[in-house]
C-alpha cells in the first residue's frame, strides 16, 4: 500500500511539474504576444505622428510652390537613408554580429538583442563611415524577434548560418573583439573582418567571446577603451556601442575621439574625474 502511495505521489508531482511547465510557457506566448503588439503599435504611432508634423508644415506654408519644395525635400530624406544604406551595403569595411549565443540569453535578453540590432541598423545608415553589416547564425526565436522590426528589408546581410560556414569568410582574416581579447586592436583594417558577439548579458559572462573565438580557431583582439571607461565600470560594450566604435574608429583614426562621440557620457571616466 505505501509503495502505491509514494508512486502515486511521483505521478502526481511529474504531473504538476508537466502542467506548472505548460502554464510556463503559455505565460510566455502571451508576454511575447504582448510585446510584439506593442512594438507594431508604437511603430504605426511613430508613422502617424510623422504624416501628421508633415501636414501640420505644408499648412503653415503659404505658396503651392514652397509646399512643392518641401514635399520633395521630405522624399530626398527617405532616399538619402536608402542611398546611406547601399553605400553600407558597398562598404569594404565589413563587420559580422556572430547570434551563435542563444543559450546564454534569457528571453528578455533575446528581444534586447533585437533592439540593439535594430537600433544599430539605423544608426549605420545615419554615419559618416557605414559598415558592411552581416547578421549571423540566426536562430527561430531571434528570427522571430527581429521580424518585429522587418529586418529582411533591412539593407544588410543576414544569415542562418555561421560565419565560419559562408564562403566569403573562409578565407579571411577574422578577428573576434571580445573584451577578453588576447591582444589590443590597434586600428581598423579594410582586409580584416571584424566579429562582434551577438550577446547580451545583464550578467557578464566573462569569456564569452574569447572562448568562442578559440573553438572557432580565430584571433580575438580587445577594444582599447579602458583608460577611457569610468573606474569600476566594465570595460564592456553593448552590441551596437561596440560595433559604431569601428565606425567612430574609421572617422577619426583615434580610439579617444571615437570613444567620446559614440560612447554615453555616464560611462567617461572624464565625466568621473569633473564630479
Ligand atoms: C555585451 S558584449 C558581450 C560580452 C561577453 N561577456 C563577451 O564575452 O563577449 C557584446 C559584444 O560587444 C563586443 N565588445 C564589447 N566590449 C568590448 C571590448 N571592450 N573589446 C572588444 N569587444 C567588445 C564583443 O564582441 C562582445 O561580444
Amino acid at each position: 500500500m505505501e509503495i502505491f502511495d509514494l508512486f502515486g505521489d511521483d505521478i502526481i508531482t511529474e504531473h504538476q511539474n508537466e502542467k506548472n511547465k505548460q502554464l510556463k510557457s503559455e505565460k510566455q506566448q502571451i508576454k511575447n504576444e504582448l510585446h510584439r503588439q506593442k512594438v507594431v503599435q508604437k511603430k504605426k504611432e511613430k508613422k502617424k505622428k510623422i504624416k501628421q508634423q508633415k501636414q501640420e508644415i505644408i499648412q503653415t506654408l503659404e505658396t503651392q510652390e514652397q509646399k512643392n519644395d518641401f514635399v520633395h525635400q521630405f522624399k530626398g530624406l527617405r532616399n538619402q537613408k536608402k542611398e546611406n544604406g547601399m553605400k553600407a551595403l558597398q562598404s569594404p569595411f565589413r563587420i559580422i554580429i556572430d547570434c551563435g549565443f542563444e543559450d546564454n540569453m534569457s528571453d528578455k535578453e533575446q528581444r534586447s538583442l533585437a533592439r540593439q540590432l535594430s537600433e544599430l541598423y539605423t544608426e549605420n545608415r545615419k554615419i559618416d563611415v557605414p559598415l558592411k553589416i552581416y547578421v549571423t547564425n540566426i536562430y527561430p526565436i531571434l528570427h522571430k524577434y527581429l521580424e518585429q522590426y522587418n529586418y529582411k528589408q533591412w539593407q544588410l546581410v543576414s544569415e542562418e548560418r555561421l560565419f565560419t560556414d559562408i564562403e566569403e569568410f573562409q578565407q579571411a582574416n577574422i578577428v573576434y573583439l571580445s573584451p577578453d581579447g588576447e591582444e589590443e586592436l590597434q586600428e581598423i583594417k579594410e582586409d580584416e573582418v571584424y566579429v562582434i558577439g551577438g550577446l547580451v548579458d545583464r550578467v557578464i559572462i566573462k569569456n564569452a567571446t574569447l572562448n568562442r573565438s578559440r573553438q572557432l580557431g580565430v584571433r580575438s583582439a580587445k577594444l582599447p577603451i579602458g583608460q577611457f571607461i569610468k573606474k569600476n565600470y566594465k570595460k564592456c560594450l553593448n552590441v551596437s556601442t561596440a560595433a559604431l566604435m569601428i565606425s567612430g574608429w574609421l572617422k577619426y583614426k583615434d580610439w579617444s575621439k571615437a570613444f567620446d562621440s559614440i560612447v554615453p557620457q555616464k560611462f567617461k571616466e572624464q565625466e568621473a574625474n569633473e564630479q
